[in-house]
C-alpha cells in the first residue's frame, strides 16, 4: 500500500530501468515476437539491379511452390496511395512511393514483389523462384558529390565573401562524412491484421502516432481504422521514425488475404531498404585575425538523397549560433544518387555539421597556434547571432573549462607525437558538442487509482532510452506513490496522442502534459474528498486541499493529519480518478523568445604504435550542459552510448555501394564495422546542471543525441595529435595514417 511513510525519490536520482525485468527475463514482447492465429509470412523481392526496368516479372514457378498463398506485384496489389505533404510532425515519411507504383527501378534491393506463404521458409524459398526480367542502366553511386541544383541559402549575415578574402588567418577545407547504416539490433519488422475494417499493426516504430497517419493514406483508410502498437524497440537510432515500405506490404497483403501477415526485414535488407545517413562533402571557410577572432564562417554542405525524394541532412544546424563571428553563410544542396532514401539517424544535421565545423576550428587553431579551447573561449557569442536572439540557457564555456579539468588537458604539449605512456604514443583532441532543443505537442493521462497505484499512459514510446522509467519517476515525484506501484503504458495509438521519439525531445515533451494530467488527477480526487455530507473533508473547498506524498490534506495542515488518496476513492466508491493532460510544442513559434540548445564538450585521447599501424580511442570525457537531468542512470548511459557510436562514426563506420552496380556491399555486421565492447573506450560523463525553465517547469531538455555530436571531431584532432596526418574524410584508416605523402609536420 503506497502510504505517507513511503517517501518519493529525489528527481537526479538513478531509478534503473522499470522495463529492465521485462527485457532481461525474456518477457518483453516485441514486434516480431507476435505470432497471431493463422499468421502468414512476407518475404519481399528484391530487386538486383540498382537503376532500369522490370521488362517481366514470372511467377509461375515460385505461385506452384508449397504454402504459397499469393505473389504481390504491381499488377494485384491493389490501389495504394502516396502520403500527401507533411504538416508538423504528423504524415512523415522519407520514400513517399508506395512499393509497386510503378516499373521504374531507383536503387539496389527495392521491393518488386512480395511472397506471401505459410511459413517462413516457404516464402523465402518461393521469393527466390520469382523470376525478374530487368533492363538494366549503369547506376549513379559516385561517392563524390556536385550540386545538381542551387544550394539552399540555410543562414547568412553581414559579408563572408568580402571578410574571408581580407582574412589575415584562413582555412578552407573539405570534410566528408560516408554513408553510415543504422544497425539497431532489432530488425525492422511489422505483424499486421486486418478485421474486414480496421488495421491493428505491430510495428517497429519511433513514432506510433505518425505512422498510424502515414498508413492510413497509403492504404486509403480513416486514421481511426488504424492502430499502430510498438510496446518496446531494439533501438532505432532514427532508422524507425518514419514507416518504409515493408509496412505497407504487410498490412495490404494481410487486408487482401484477410490473415495476419508477418514482415520481417533481414539485416541485408537493413542496408537497402530502410535509411541510412547520407554522404556528406562540406566546405568549411574560416577567417579570423592574427589573434584568432572569427571573421568569417563559410559552411556549404552537401549530401546525397535517392532519386525520389529530398532528403536535406541538414548539416548547417549548428553553424549559425555556435560561435560569433559578424559574416557568415550556410548552404545546403542535394546531389541524387542510386541509393535507397536517407533517413535521420541519431543526431541528424548538427552531428556530421558539427564534425566538418569543428574539425575547422582545431585546424584553424593550429594554423593560429593557439590552444584550441581558447580559440573557442575567444569566440564565443553572447547570443544566437544567427536568430538575433538570447539563448535560453548556453553553459557551453563551461563544459569546455570542466572537461579541460577532469581530462587534464593542462597537461599536454601541443608538439605532434610529443606526448607518450606505456610506450604508446598519445594523441589528444577537444571539440564542441551542440543540439537543438524542442518540445512537441503531447497529451497524456494519469489514473489515480483506488488500490493506491497509478497508470500514466501516452501514445509516445520507450525505443530503449528510459521513457517508461523517466514517466514512473515524474509521476511519483509527484504523488508520492513508488514507482513500482505505477504502470506506465506507452506505444500504442489507442492512447493519449504523444511524441515521436526523436530528437532526443521525447522526455522534454511528455513531461508536461503528464504534469498537467496529474494535477487534473489530484483535483478530482479533492472533488471527491469534499462530495457530500460524508466525504473525507465534507464541508471543505477543495481548491483548499492539498496532495503531499499520496496523502489528501488541508494546504494549511501539515500531510500526516490528511488522509490517504485511495480511501478517499474507496470512500466514494470510485476506482480511478483521472485526469487528461495536455502541452503544447515550441516548433515553429513564430514568438519564439529564447534560441533554445544543449551544448557539450568532448574530450578524447588515442594511442597510436606506429611500429603495427594500432590505434585506439582510449578515453573519452564528456561534459553535457542538458538542462536539468530527471534520471542520472538512463542519462549518463544515453550519452555513453552516444560515445561509443561517436567512435564508430570516427574510425569504422561505412557503407560502401559497388560502382558497377550500385549494391551496398558490406550489408552485413561481419563487413560493416561498429564499435565492439573491445574497442569502447574509457568514458567520463559529466552533467553541468542547470534547469532550463523556457524548455518546461522541469528544466530538462533531453539527452541522446548530443553524445555523439562533435566527438569524430575530437578524435580526428587526436589522431593528427598523435601522427601528425589530418583525415578530412570518415572514417579514419589505417592507410591514411601510413601514407607519408598525407602527413604534415612529420
Ligand atoms: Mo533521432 S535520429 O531523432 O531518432
Amino acid at each position: 500500500m503506497a502510504t505517507a511513510s513511503t517517501l518519493p525519490p529525489k528527481t537526479n536520482g538513478s531509478l534503473p530501468r522499470v522495463d529492465g525485468p521485462l527485457k532481461v527475463s525474456g518477457a518483453a514482447i516485441y514486434t516480431s515476437d507476435h505470432n497471431l492465429p493463422g499468421m502468414l509470412y512476407a518475404v519481399p523481392v528484391c530487386a538486383t539491379i540498382a537503376k532500369g526496368t522490370i521488362t517481366a516479372l514470372d511467377t509461375s514457378r515460385a505461385e506452384s511452390m508449397p504454402g504459397v498463398k499469393a505473389i504481390y506485384h504491381r499488377g494485384n496489389i491493389g490501389k495504394l496511395f502516396r502520403s500527401a505533404p507533411a504538416t508538423g510532425f504528423s504524415g512523415i515519411i522519407d520514400e513517399r512511393r508506395p512499393s509497386f507504383e510503378d516499373d521504374t527501378i531507383r536503387y539496389y534491393g527495392q521491393y518488386v514483389a512480395a511472397v506471401v506463404a505459410l511459413t517462413y521458409e516457404q516464402a523465402i524459398a518461393a521469393a527466390k523462384a520469382v523470376k525478374v526480367t530487368y533492363n538494366a542502366e549503369k547506376p549513379d553511386v559516385r561517392k563524390h558529390l556536385e550540386v545538381d541544383e542551387k544550394p539552399h541559402v540555410d543562414s547568412t549575415r553581414g559579408n563572408p565573401d568580402e571578410a574571408f578574402a581580407s582574412a589575415p588567418v584562413k582555412i578552407d577545407e573539405t570534410y566528408v562524412t560516408p554513408v553510415e547504416t543504422h544497425n539497431p539490433i532489432e530488425l525492422h519488422a511489422s505483424v499486421a491484421s486486418w478485421d474486414g475494417q480496421s488495421f491493428t499493426l505491430y510495428e517497429t516504430s519511433q513514432a506510433v502516432v505518425n505512422h498510424r497517419g502515414v498508413m492510413a493514406q497509403m492504404l486509403g483508410v480513416p486514421p481511426e481504422n488504424v492502430r499502430v502498437i510498438s510496446r518496446f524497440l531494439g533501438s532505432g537510432f532514427g532508422g524507425k521514425l518514419w514507416p518504409w515500405p515493408h509496412s505497407l506490404i504487410a498490412a495490404s497483403a494481410a487486408r487482401n488475404l484477410n490473415r495476419p501477415v508477418k514482415l520481417v526485414v533481414t539485416r541485408d535488407m537493413m542496408f537497402q531498404n530502410v535509411g541510412h545517413r547520407p554522404r556528406t562533402q562540406q566546405r568549411v571557410r574560416l577567417g579570423a585575425t592574427a589573434d584568432g577572432k572569427l571573421v568569417s564562417l563559410m559552411h556549404d554542405s552537401l549530401n546525397h538523397t535517392s532519386i525520389l525524394d529530398d532528403y536535406s541532412e541538414g548539416c548547417s544546424e549548428a553553424t549559425a549560433y555556435s560561435y560569433s563571428t559578424p559574416n557568415l553563410r550556410a548552404t545546403s544542396g542535394l546531389v541524387r544518387r542510386n541509393v535507397g532514401n536517407p533517413t535521420s539517424m541519431r543526431g541528424p544535421g548538427a552531428v556530421p555539421g558539427l564534425y566538418a565545423l569543428e574539425s575547422a576550428m582545431n585546424e584553424l587553431a593550429l594554423k593560429l597556434d593557439i590552444d584550441p579551447i581558447k580559440l573557442r573561449l575567444m569566440n564565443e557569442p553572447q547570443k544566437d547571432e544567427g536568430l538575433n536572439l538570447p539563448f535560453s540557457s548556453r553553459h557551453y564555456v563551461e563544459c569546455l573549462n570542466v572537461g579541460a579539468e577532469k581530462f587534464g588537458w593542462s597537461q599536454r604539449n601541443p608538439k605532434i607525437g610529443s606526448m607518450k605512456k606505456d610506450g604508446l604514443t598519445l594523441g589528444w583532441g577537444v571539440a564542441g558538442a551542440s543540439w537543438i532543443a524542442e518540445r512537441m505537442e503531447s497529451e497524456a493521462t494519469v489514473d489515480l487509482l483506488s488500490d493506491g497505484t497509478a497508470r500514466v499512459s501516452c501514445a509516445t514510446q520507450d525505443i530503449g532510452t528510459g521513457t517508461y522509467t523517466v514517466l514512473s519517476l515524474i509521476v511519483s515525484e509527484k504523488t508520492g506513490i513508488p514507482t513500482d506501484r505505477i504502470e506506465v503504458v506507452l506505444g500504442d495509438t489507442a492512447l493519449p496522442s504523444g511524441p515521436i521519439s526523436g530528437g532526443s525531445w521525447a522526455t522534454a515533451s511528455v513531461i508536461p502534459a503528464v504534469s498537467d494530467a496529474i494535477e487534473k488527477a489530484q483535483k478530482t480526487v479533492f472533488k471527491a474528498a469534499t462530495m457530500g455530507h460524508d466525504s473525507a473533508f465534507a464541508g471543505q473547498k477543495a481548491d483548499d486541499l492539498a496532495f503531499t506524498n499520496g496523502r489528501v490534506h488541508l494546504k494549511e495542515r501539515s500531510p500526516e493529519t490528511g488522509v490517504p488518496f485511495e480511501q478517499i476513492l474507496r470512500k466514494g466508491n470510485l476506482r480511478a480518478a483521472s485526469g487528461q493532460g495536455k502541452s503544447e510544442g515550441t516548433f515553429g513559434d513564430p514568438n519564439r523568445k529564447f534560441s533554445t540548445h544543449s551544448f557539450g564538450a568532448q574530450f578524447a585521447e588515442v594511442t597510436w604504435q606506429p611500429e603495427t599501424a594500432r590505434l585506439r580511442v582510449s578515453r573519452v570525457v564528456t561534459v553535457i550542459d542538458a538542462g536539468r537531468i530527471v534520471n542520472l542512470k538512463p542519462a549518463r548511459n544515453q550519452i555513453e552510448g552516444a560515445v561509443v557510436m561517436g567512435v564508430g562514426m570516427a574510425l569504422f563506420e561505412e557503407t560502401n555501394y559497388d560502382p558497377r552496380f550500385g549494391a551496398p556491399i558490406n550489408r552485413n555486421l561481419a563487413d560493416y564495422m561498429v564499435t565492439t565492447n573491445a574497442d569502447a573506450p574509457e568514458i567520463d560523463v559529466t552533467f553541468l546542471d542547470y534547469p532550463d525553465k523556457v524548455i518546461n517547469s522541469l528544466g530538462a531538455r533531453g539527452v541522446g543525441e548530443i553524445g555523439l555530436a562533435g566527438l569524430a571531431a575530437a578524435i580526428t584532432s587526436a589522431v593528427h595529435h598523435a601522427t601528425g596526418v589530418q583525415v578530412r574524410e570518415l572514417p579514419v584508416r589505417i592507410e591514411d595514417l601510413l601514407q607519408p605523402s598525407r602527413r604534415v609536420n612529420s
